[in-house]
């Protein structure tokens, strides 16, 4: 019999996360107040995040402690177990060894609520009621929800209007978790009603959904906003699934080739990659593969700019790589990676050359997501199809170079509420968005006049 699981038990979850801004060979460069150009301060973003988030977004620290009421709910899910895909391997009749971790067994059935689940805490220590926030497939807010409901807080949901359209059974956990969700873009914000004006039609986007739950956020007394990726602190709660990955790798004596995850944000892949990173930049030879869609492609076509994280031009100013904050990507059923920019800490690392971005259009991610189903069983989410298929593409490059290789990816989660997705996959229904040059044009023009990184 083959070892197909390594399980951590629950004292051995890791007791800190870790912070890569304390090893990164070259600094980042720092977000920017839209209105001085100057780098924002704690104090300009006190009306959006409360301050021990602040604080811990600007932390140079190596390792952060996980408090004792957040590794307590953690513990619900966590350690997550990391597998060993068999059977997919044997499909794919290669020299590669898969490892993946699984992040589909949280409650929510995603990576997701390794940050909400820290964000719910630190609100409620400081005092906030009620959490505001965007979801673009609904992976986000759902984790949300249930974690502002562990500690006691009120929750409003912001859901790209496309994705609450197909996924119905999202918006009903929200619900059930004891949030609202409303479908954005909104009458119930002036930046909902701006869009809602010129595309009666719109499909929504991440970024107008965070315009959305901003403005509400700091026009409401005692509620604060949540951002589900993208920044510093979001990045270090996910390590978790990373430095659980170390250790369970160290039982078996194996060592990753290749690191894998698939970016929106950049949270989970970054969540698996970060730990990973911090050897390549001591000196270890591993490759670190971020996986995106072709018709979001921030990292394979975007340049690095400084740029809103949102259409409204509420946050500061980023240093990213982007399609330009009124990019509005195509319908794709992986609702969690349609968005404009990528991490600054992805985007840096991506810069420096830590890590390599590949793009891949939804027909091959499915097509390796129905395999994956057919041999390893659990159901992926669209999103984590992408994956899948780089997933896929790194197995061939393998065989064509005739050498044995470790992969370890990040399964960021199951795709059971993402359903019809596969229906409209199996049906003959989904095309291959590319994305047309001059549509990226267009939308690099918004940020042709910002301060340069
Ligand atoms: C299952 C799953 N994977 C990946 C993502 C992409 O987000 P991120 O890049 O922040 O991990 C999402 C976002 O909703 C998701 O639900």
């Amino acid at each position: 019999m083959e070892q197909v699981k390594v399980l951590l038990q629950d004292r051995e979850i890791p007791q800190k996360w870790y912070n890569i801004v304390a090893d990164l060979p070259t600094p980042m460069k720092p977000p920017l107040h839209p209105g001085t150009g100057q780098p924002v301060t704690p104090g300009d973003l006190a009306a959006i995040f409360p301050m021990n988030i602040i604080e811990q977004e600007a932390s140079g620290k190596r390792w952060i402690k996980i408090p004792d009421e957040v590794l307590q709910k953690y513990l619900l899910w966590r350690p997550s177990p990391l597998y060993r895909a068999y059977n997919f391997e044997k499909l794919l009749n290669c020299p590669v060894k898969i490892y993946y971790k699984n992040e589909g067994v949280s409650p929510a059935g995603s990576h997701k609520p390794n940050a909400a689940v820290p964000m719910a805490y630190y609100n409620k220590v400081a005092g906030t009621k009620r959490i505001v926030t965007e979801t673009g497939a609904g992976q986000w807010g759902s984790a949300l929800s249930m974690a502002t409901q562990m500690f006691g807080l009120a929750c409003r949901v912001y859901m790209v209007k496309i994705s609450y359209e197909q996924k119905p059974y999202r918006r009903m956990m929200m619900n059930t978790w004891g949030a609202e969700c409303i479908p954005s873009p909104s009458n119930l914000t002036q930046a909902g009603r701006n869009v809602l004006a010129e595309h009666p039609d719109s499909p929504g986007s991440l970024g107008i959904a965070i315009s959305e739950a901003i403005e509400e956020a700091v026009t409401t007394p005692g509620s604060r906003y949540a951002l589900g990726s993208v920044l510093n602190h979001v990045l270090l709660y996910q390590t978790i699934i990373g430095l659980e990955a170390q250790k369970q790798m160290q039982k078996i004596g194996v060592y990753p080739d290749v690191v894998m995850g698939c970016c929106g944000g950049g949270s989970n892949f970054a969540g698996i990659a970060l730990p990973y990173v911090c050897d390549k930049i001591h000196g270890k030879d591993v490759k670190i593969v971020g996986a995106e869609p072709s018709s979001c492609p921030s990292m394979t076509k975007g340049p690095f700019a400084y740029d809103f994280g949102d259409l409204a031009k509420t946050t500061p100013l980023l240093p990213m790589y982007t399609l330009g904050h009124d990019y509005i990507p195509a319908p794709i059923h992986a609702g969690g990676l349609r968005y404009h920019g990528m991490a600054p800490i992805v985007s840096h690392l991506v810069r420096e050359k830590f890590i390599e971005a590949r793009a891949y259009d939804q027909l091959k991610t499915f097509d390796a997501g129905v395999k994956w189903a057919r041999t390893e069983g659990f159901i992926p989410a669209p999103e984590t199809n992408h994956v899948l298929a780089a997933v896929v593409d790194e197995t061939m490059r393998a065989k064509e170079e005739g050498k044995e290789k470790v992969i370890l990816f990040n399964w960021s989660g199951h795709g059971l509420v993402d359903l019809s997705s596969y229906d409209a996959y199996l049906s003959g229904k989904l095309q291959a968005y590319e994305l047309p040059d001059h549509e990226i044009d267009r939308a690099l023009n918004a940020i042709k006049n910002f301060p340069k990184p």
